[in-house]
């Protein structure tokens, strides 16, 4: 076991930010990050001894910090008021993947005021009363796949959520994140993924939508937000998951994004960064350890003798080995880097991006790399959705037992258009 850990095995002071006498401030956050990392290193290389099976995941902790959570927020996070479904699927997510369930009444409390926030003109809004928008539709239709039964289920109203996503379309096929609200890839990834999940997807809803992401995949590899912009893991994510549900991966240059995503894992603290030259964040666990399922994929069709069949194009062991050391608050919660306080947020996503770095699985070939104590041991994700993998395919079972809703908007998408630029 101990020589899977990096920072016992091997020397990694070679690995560490040298700003070559260009001192700027990016350099200085960089070593100041470095060296908190290496506080945390340090001080688990020094209780090794202690504990033959460490680094242990706090399980117990971080549940009890999420269900505390799910019942009752402190005042800091009144800012979070318009996004409340986020709230529950971050919470009811990182929760299965630690094999936690919830009580049935909370359950059925959770499921009451998802159904609170859905509009009668269709999708979900941040809160009961809230206009509705693409975001919190995406993670309330996600809460309700993971509360996984047919009443929770049948919360979702298809038929409006297919209305809804008709008049988010842009004349492009690209998606309003909310009416006369911003367009970016999100709310293309957000529009793709619970279509494909409830089963609404139809190909004139996202008629043109993959050739509008692919304007999005920028000079350096990663895609971002809207054409023009600075590649960002968020971003990247968003747009070759919606490329892979849509099924056009080959449309964008795969070799340029394999090559972004591998140098975005930081070569000393072993957590990944969101874009060049900035600090690594636990969240980017997910946003770029979640393309590498996607990638290997889509590559192991297009070329197999060059694809491993082992293990993902990152370093595993040493993204484990960031969360686990640096980024478990000691009251529960995960974390961003050292000294920051936990949210539900980060718990979800680094939790997300740590099952996938212990769990190797493609087709039927699944190799498990899980560092430290055997009982860090989450459960697998699936990685186009970020919902549990057992999740997924219930919830996709049950809405492909349903007829697909027609839906389409009364709104013509260029009427819509030639209304937002007046
Ligand atoms: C930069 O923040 C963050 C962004 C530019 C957006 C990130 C996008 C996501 C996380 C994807 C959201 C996805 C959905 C489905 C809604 P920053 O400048 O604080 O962080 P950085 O320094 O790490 O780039
Ligand atoms: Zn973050």
């Amino acid at each position: 076991m101990a020589d899977e850990i990096r920072c016992l095995k091997s020397n990694l002071q070679g690995e560490r930010h040298v700003d070559c006498g260009v001192q700027t401030v990016s350099s200085d956050e960089q070593m100041k990050v470095e060296q908190s990392v290496s506080a945390m290193f340090n001080f688990f290389m020094s209780r090794r001894s202690m504990d033959e099976k460490a680094p242990t995941l706090t399980r117990d902790r971080h549940t009890g910090y999420l269900k505390r959570g799910l019942k009752n927020l402190p005042e800091a996070f009144s800012c979070l008021d318009a996004s409340r479904p986020w709230l529950v699927y971050w919470g009811l997510h990182a929760l299965e993947l630690l094999d936690e369930k919830l009580e049935a009444e909370e359950q059925k409390d959770v499921a009451n005021f998802l159904k609170i926030c859905q509009n009668t003109v269709g999708g979900f809004g941040g809160g009961p009363g809230q206009y509705s928008h693409l975001a919190p539709t995406y993670a309330a239709v996600n809460a309700v796949a993971i509360l996984g039964t047919k009443e929770a289920y049948d919360i979702i109203d298809r038929e409006s959520l297919s209305k809804f996503l008709w008049s988010m379309r842009t004349k492009e096929g690209a998606f309003t994140m909310h009416e006369n609200g911003e367009v970016d890839i999100r709310g293309v990834y957000c529009a793709i993924s619970v279509a494909r999940l409830t089963n609404i997807y139809t190909e004139d809803l996202f008629d043109g939508t993959a050739q509008w992401i692919v304007r999005c995949q920028t000079y350096e590899g990663g895609f971002s937000g809207a054409p023009g912009l600075e590649a960002h893991g968020g971003y990247t994510f968003c747009a070759f998951a919606a490329l892979a549900l849509l099924g056009k991966q080959c449309l964008c240059d795969t070799e340029a994004l394999l090559r972004w995503a591998v140098n975005r894992q930081m070569r000393y603290e072993g957590g990944f960064q969101g874009r060049t030259n900035k600090l690594v964040d636990g969240c980017y666990s997910f946003w770029q350890g979640g393309l590498f399922p996607l990638l290997h994929s889509f590559l192991t069709q297009e070329e197999p003798a060059n694809i491993s069949g082992e293990r993902w194009m990152f370093q595993q062991e040493a993204l484990q080995e960031y969360l686990l050391l640096c980024c478990q608050h000691p009251r529960g919660g995960l974390i961003d880097k050292p000294g920051k306080y936990p949210d539900f947020y980060h718990t979800c996503y680094t939790l997300s991006g740590m099952s996938i770095a212990q769990h190797f699985f493609l087709g039927a070939v699944h190799k498990k790399r899980v560092v430290g104590n055997p009982s860090n041991e989450l459960s697998l994700v699936h990685p186009l959705y970020n919902i549990g993998l057992e999740t997924a395919l219930s919830a996709t079972q049950y809405f492909h037992s349903l007829p697909v809703p027609s839906g389409k908007s009364q709104v013509a998408s260029s009427e819509k258009d030639t209304q937002k630029q007046v």
